[in-house]
């Protein structure tokens, strides 16, 4: 049995891990440390509990708590460690950067160094796999479609949110050429899929159209993102645990650039909505114009490549999204549409 812990995994990408991994990997026992921000949502597990009490146990808990880490390798015998734990989103980053930089810094360094102390330098078989993003890159010219990122890229964060997730990276790579901490990174491009949380672009749009609410598009949304559907994700970062190189960098993409105008005028269209309900708004402060991933490494050397088509998941996430309503319903709390309010009336 190969005991795993799980960070954040009551969110929007960890959520969808430890399903793939309760169900097709017997061998392995799932920890889930989360510390249920906004942001996460044991309501994403419905039922995993029941279907696999022996593989599955909950920790409500911080990431910064090395307390409760400490508690947790104590009680485990921790073999692989997974850390979606993060504040993911731009637009609060923002807001709010130091919330950023306690978790997404400061979290994972503790985590890393918890994880040091209580493997006692022996990291035979130990793996530890730091979950980034392709935004600590930068931003790619759109007149030239043949650059995308490789994991050579240097990387040149523009918000503070991908600056905090860069931090992290260079700390865990930092851990490996230092310590020989066994770290594995992966930098995936924009996920989409069942259980995100509707701040970010897609479920947002289904949200607002399905409601007759106005769609926001931030400045002339024509911003170009990869988008990846998120059970590919999380086949992608299970081959890296098992097969990657140590210290070395994987990244993840779907090799599908797509307009975010486009996005949500494929949203209005499926759900036969009137374009009239796009508004532009002022643009997000140092908005990055393109993202794009080269991810041959990854299908070389771990033969892995996305199975999903975006032309089809798109809608069978609309479909989610649409028959899942009291998900939504729970997941809009009071707090969540402040936030919303702050975001966009008025702009
Ligand atoms: N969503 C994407 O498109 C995308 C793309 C590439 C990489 N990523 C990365 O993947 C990871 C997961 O992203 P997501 O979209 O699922 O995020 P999310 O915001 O949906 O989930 C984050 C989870 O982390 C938990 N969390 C936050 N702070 C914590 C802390 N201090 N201690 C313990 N738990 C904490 C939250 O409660 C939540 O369950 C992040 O690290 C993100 O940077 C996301």
């Amino acid at each position: 049995m190969k005991t795993i812990l799980v960070t954040g995994g009551a969110g929007f990408i960890g959520s969808n891990f430890i399903r793939l991994i309760l169900d097709s990997e017997p061998d392995y026992f799932v920890i889930n440390l989360d510390k249920l921000t906004y942001a996460g949502n044991l309501g994403n597990l419905l039922g995993i509990e029941e279907k696999y009490p022996k593989r599955y146990v909950f920790v409500h808990g911080d990431i910064c708590d090395e307390m409760i880490l400490t508690k947790i390798f104590t009680d485990h015998d921790i073999d692989f460690i997974v850390n979606f734990a993060a504040e993911s989103h731009v637009d609060r980053s923002i807001l709010q950067p130091n919330l950023f930089i306690e978790t997404n810094v400061l979290g994972s360094a503790n985590l890393l160094n918890v994880a040091k102390t209580t493997w006692k330098e022996r990291f035979d078989s130990k793996r530890f796999l730091q979950v980034s993003t392709d935004e600590v890159y930068g931003t790619l010219p759109e007149d030239n479609p043949e650059i995308k990122f490789t994991e050579s890229t240097p990387i040149q964060p523009h918000s503070p949110y991908s600056a905090s997730k860069a931090s992290a990276d260079l700390l865990a790579q930092a851990y490996f050429d230092t310590f020989g901490f066994p770290v594995l990174i992966t930098r995936c491009s924009n996920n989409y899929g069942p259980y995100q949380f509707p701040e970010k672009l897609i479920p947002l749009m289904i949200n607002n159209a399905v409601n007759d609410k106005q769609l926001p598009v931030y400045g002339d949304g024509k911003n170009i993102r990869d988008w990846l559907y998120v059970q590919d994700h999380c086949e992608a970062i299970l081959a890296v645990l098992q097969s990657g190189k140590l210290g070395d960098v994987y990244n993840i993409g779907g090799n599908n650039e797509i307009k975010n105008i486009d996005i949500v005028t494929m949203i209005l269209d499926y759900l036969g909505k009137p374009h009239s309900l796009i508004k532009y708004v002022t643009d997000r402060l140092g908005h990055d114009r393109r993202y794009a991933i080269d991810a041959s490494k990854i299908k070389n050397e771990l033969d892995w490549e996305p199975k999903f088509q975006f032309s089809e998941q798109i809608g069978t996430t609309i479909d989610w999204y649409l028959s899942n309503t009291e998900w939504m319903e729970n997941v809009i709390s009071g707090e969540y549409q402040k936030y919303y309010d702050l975001m966009y009336s008025g702009r």
